[in-house]
């Protein structure tokens, strides 16, 4: 199981995780992994100026584009099996 929390402040939102948080939700949808990843929204994370943010487990990543993320995912789904 993998744990992503998107920051949902409004500096992140508008820079693109309004976008990011609808293409995890088909992800996940399309891929049948309920079970494996599991979303959560988070308040902001003080890094407004270098959003969007989100963690994945324990590491934050700053300016990550929906390209980088999916890569960085599929990664850790093949670690996590
Ligand atoms: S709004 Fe995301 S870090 Fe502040």
């Amino acid at each position: 199981m993998i744990e992503i929390r998107l920051c949902m402040g409004s500096s992140c939102f508008s820079r693109g995780n309004e976008v990011i948080l609808t293409k995890l939700e088909e992800y996940i949808e399309e891929n049948e992994f309920q079970k494996r990843i599991k979303l959560k929204g988070e308040h902001c994370m003080g890094n407004c100026s270098e959003g969007p943010v989100l963690c994945i487990g324990e590491t934050i990543f700053k300016g990550i584009t929906w390209n980088n993320l999916l890569q960085e995912i599929n990664q850790r789904m093949k670690n996590d099996i």
